[in-house]
């Protein structure tokens, strides 16, 4: 494929050509993604392209934590964890592994955070017809929460994980 870099997202990055296919995610790029870095609020790494800075997929990580109910499968009432927030991946460059790439990255990302600060698990709350990616397509151990309404809850327990390593 055409050569690429992995960065966070900075000023310089092109972002006005960016389409997933996801008007909510791409909105989130366009308006909201710079001035959240800044404000430290969620971070958002990129590929983009090497010749043109122009990004062609992008995730989100911030920390947040399970409030108490959800949390309780862990039998305490708060979980810190780290909140996959956005994926996407430009309509002409789908289907070429830069998701699961992004994913790998985040996984690493918080499996070295959670050295430093605790953070128990990578969670990512999805739609319903992205579920199946993440269980099937992704392959890094993702397990299923809850699903409600037409959203599904999935994480990687980064204990557990980092267990399986050993
Ligand atoms: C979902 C998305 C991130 C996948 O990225 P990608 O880089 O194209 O996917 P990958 O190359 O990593 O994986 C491709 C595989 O996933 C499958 N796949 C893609 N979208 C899928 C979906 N919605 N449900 C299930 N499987 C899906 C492909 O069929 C392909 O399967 P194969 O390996 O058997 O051929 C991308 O399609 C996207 O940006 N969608 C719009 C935004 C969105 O829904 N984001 C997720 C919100 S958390």
């Amino acid at each position: 494929m055409t050569d690429l870099i992995f960065k966070e997202l900075d000023r310089d990055v092109i972002i006005e050509t960016f389409n997933c296919g996801d008007q909510a995610i791409n909105n989130f790029l366009n308006n909201l993604a710079l001035l959240n870095q800044e404000q430290k609020l969620s971070k958002t790494y990129t590929f983009c392209l090497k010749n043109s800075n122009t990004i062609i997929a992008f995730l989100t990580l911030s920390a947040s934590q399970l409030n108490t109910g959800d949390a309780r499968i862990f039998g305490i009432d708060k979980v810190p964890i780290v909140l996959l927030g956005r994926l996407g991946v430009d309509n002409n460059y789908k289907n070429k592994k830069l998701g699961v790439a992004l994913i790998n990255i985040a996984l690493e990302k918080s499996l070295e955070a959670s050295k430093i600060i605790a953070c128990r698990l990578l969670l990512v709350e999805t739609t319903l017809d992205i579920k199946s990616y993440y269980l099937e397509k992704v392959n890094m151990g993702f397990e299923w929460f809850r699903d409600r309404k037409n959203t599904s809850i999935l994480f990687i327990d980064l204990k557990k994980y980092e267990e399986n390593l050993q």
